[in-house]
Order: structure tokens, then C-alpha cells, then sequence
């Protein structure tokens, strides 16, 4: 019997416990646990560690960070407060350098405190219902893309075949996801088949996280290795690949998980079309071109090993970058909460949506 947790919030706020809840995504899917966030400190390490990981679900926990953190400050003085509130800041920044939600999140709390005529006890509640806004509005954001998306798909006989990788799902947001939202609204509109999740090593978010939300929703899922994905677009099992991102530069470019560039590169040689699904807080219009983008480089034991066996011999180098970046000219279509747009066409969406607000 496989139990179900449905709907799926990977960031909950404990109001009984004035604490932050978060679904331990590093045991998942042999475990479901949630874990106990008291203050900035630990959340720097649930972001680092990857309890809480996918770029929305950090940009989340690090809004509650910053709350958290900003009620442990005992000062009464607010010049005092911000100063210590940006020392909160800094370390919530060092913790993943690639997805800009992230930074994104720490920013606006850190305007939400700059507010000249609140005192330290006004700050502390104002930051708390700011992390409960960015965490309410990346929901309705991600259900905004999926119906977005699920307008572009290709119109087949047959029922689509979607291939994903990672996890971009609500365990990767707020909750219903990105590139998952689309594949959920698309299978709520019954037009979806299956989902095939790439595996995605080294950390294997597709084989454990997008696997194990599938289940939980009845959603069709094929597991695939990476490496098997060019095969199955070959045997003309795939009609779109649909995938998150970590950060958009303003001409396109997207950095993903590792493995996204080559799935997209095969795409392309099979005339398939390749989406991208994010929020607009995902795209960072201070970048003209995706090779700004940080890449993460992580621990070589994640490609040292599977698990926790070794698998490689004594002596060797390794490298493990944890994003890739895709170059614009391979995406179809961005798909936001503002509607799906292609990469040319993401500047002109963003000052229209920034000249709105
Ligand atoms: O290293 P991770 O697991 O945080 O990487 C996650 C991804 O690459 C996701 O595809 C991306 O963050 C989009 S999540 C909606």
C-alpha cells in the first residue's frame, strides 16, 4: 500500500510551534518526514544539506529564514536590527549560489524590514507575513503556469508523453510546481499519458522526488536513466520535454539541473519541442547572457558514489556541476505565470509585468 501525502507542501509554517516545517527531501521516497526549523541557522543548513531544495521551495524557506532569524535579534534599536538582520542575510546567501530565488526571496524581506517608520517588533511581524506572501504566491504562481502550459502543448492524436528532469515539482516550490504544474494540468485536462522522469544523477531528484509525486497524484511514470532519454526520443516515444529552471538570463539562456543541455540538445535533433516552466522571479533580467549565470559545483562523493556504496576506483579526479546552462535558440517556449513566451520575447514580458506592479 503506498501511502499518500496529498497536496504536497514542502515548507509549512507551524503556527501552534512558531516554527517552520520541512518535508526532509533527502529521505524521500523510502521515508516521509518532516523536520523542525527554529532559526536562521538551520535553514542555512536544510538549504545547503538539500532537505528543502528546487529554486522557488529555497526562495520559500530562506523568506522564513530571514523571519526566523530576524525574532531571534534582541535589540530595540532598528539601525542595530537591520545591521544584524543583513549578517542573517549573508549567510542564508551563501548556501546555493545558482538558483536566484534564492536571492530573489532575501531581497524583498530585506526591503519589507527597510521600512523607515516600523519599530523592531512591527519589523519581526511584517517579515513573517512577507515569507507567508512569497510562499502564497508562488503557489497560485505555479497553478498559473500550468495552465499556461498545458495551452502550448503540442495538439497529438494520442494522448502526450512528456519527458521531465529533475524535480520541478511541488516539492521544488511552494507546492503543484513548475514544470510538473504543467504536467498535472495537462493530466487534469486528460490529455496526458505518462511522464518520463530522467533519473537525473548524481542526486537522482527524477528516480526519488518526481517519481515519488507522481505516485502520489495516479500520474502514469516511467523511469529512465539519463543517459536512455536521446533512445526514447529516437523510438518516437516523446512529444515535449518539459523542465524547470534555476535562472533564466534576460536573453533566455536557463541554467537547470545537470543533464538538462543534453536532453534539450537531443530535443532539437528530434524536432521535439523543449519548454522551460519558471516563475518570472526565476529570471534574472541583470544578466544578459547565461554563462554569468554561477554554476554550482558540489561534493565529489555524490559522483564518487551511489548512496552511499563507492563505485569508482582510488586515484581519479572528478567534477561535479550541479547545473547546466541551455542556450535560448534550443527552447521553444518559457512558460510564466504571465503566459508562455519565447526567449526573445521574455524581455518585453518583463518590463510590461515590472511597469504593471
Ligand atoms: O539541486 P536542486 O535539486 O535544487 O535542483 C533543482 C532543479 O534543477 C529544478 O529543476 C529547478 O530548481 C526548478 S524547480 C521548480
Amino acid at each position: 500500500m503506498v501511502a499518500h501525502h496529498n497536496p504536497v507542501y514542502p515548507v509549512r509554517w507551524d503556527r501552534e510551534n512558531q516554527c517552520v516545517m520541512l518535508i526532509d527531501q533527502t529521505r524521500l521516497p523510502a521515508e516521509y518526514t518532516t523536520i523542525a526549523i527554529r532559526n536562521s541557522t538551520e535553514m542555512a543548513q536544510a538549504i545547503k544539506t538539500m532537505i528543502v531544495r528546487g529554486a522557488p521551495a529555497i526562495g520559500v524557506a530562506a523568506a522564513y529564514g530571514m523571519a526566523l532569524g530576524a525574532r531571534e535579534i534582541k535589540v530595540g534599536n532598528t539601525t542595530e536590527f537591520l545591521a544584524q538582520l543583513e549578517a542573517i542575510a549573508a549567510s542564508l546567501r551563501q548556501t546555493r549560489p545558482t538558483a536566484v530565488n534564492l536571492f530573489w526571496a532575501i531581497e524583498r524581506m530585506l526591503k519589507t524590514a527597510g521600512d523607515p517608520s516600523a519599530s523592531v517588533a512591527e519589523i519581526q511581524t511584517q517579515l513573517l507575513q512577507t515569507a507567508q506572501e512569497i510562499q502564497a504566491e508562488d503557489l497560485q504562481t505555479c497553478q498559473a503556469i500550468g495552465k499556461h502550459g498545458a495551452k502550448v502543448l503540442p495538439e497529438t492524436p494520442e494522448r502526450l508523453n512528456l519527458l521531465t528532469h529533475c524535480n520541478a515539482g511541488a516539492l521544488a516550490t511552494a507546492g503543484y510546481g513548475t514544470a510538473l504544474g504543467v504536467v498535472r494540468s495537462a493530466w487534469e485536462q486528460g490529455r496526458l499519458n505518462r511522464v518520463y522522469a530522467d533519473e537525473t544523477r548524481p542526486r537522482l531528484q527524477g528516480a526519488k522526488l518526481t517519481a515519488w509525486e507522481c505516485v502520489q497524484e495516479g500520474i502514469p511514470v516511467t523511469v529512465i536513466t539519463d543517459n536512455m532519454a536521446a533512445h526514447c526520443m529516437q523510438q518516437g516515444m516523446i512529444h515535449a520535454v518539459v523542465v524547470g529552471a534555476d535562472r533564466i538570463s534576460a536573453n533566455g539562456d536557463t541554467a537547470n539541473k545537470i543533464g538538462t543541455y543534453s536532453v534539450a540538445l537531443a530535443a532539437k535533433a528530434h524536432n521535439i519541442p523543449f519548454y522551460v516552466a519558471a516563475p518570472l522571479s526565476t529570471v534574472d533580467f541583470k544578466l544578459a547572457h547565461g554563462d554569468e549565470i554561477p554554476i554550482e559545483e558540489r561534493d565529489s562523493t555524490e559522483v564518487a558514489q551511489v548512496g552511499d556504496t563507492r563505485i569508482t576506483p582510488e586515484g581519479v579526479e572528478y567534477y561535479n556541476p550541479a547545473f547546466d546552462v541551455t542556450p535560448a535558440e534550443l527552447i521553444a517556449a518559457i512558460i510564466t505565470e504571465k503566459g508562455a513566451v519565447t526567449p526573445e520575447e521574455l524581455i518585453t514580458l518583463g518590463s510590461e509585468v515590472r511597469g504593471r506592479n
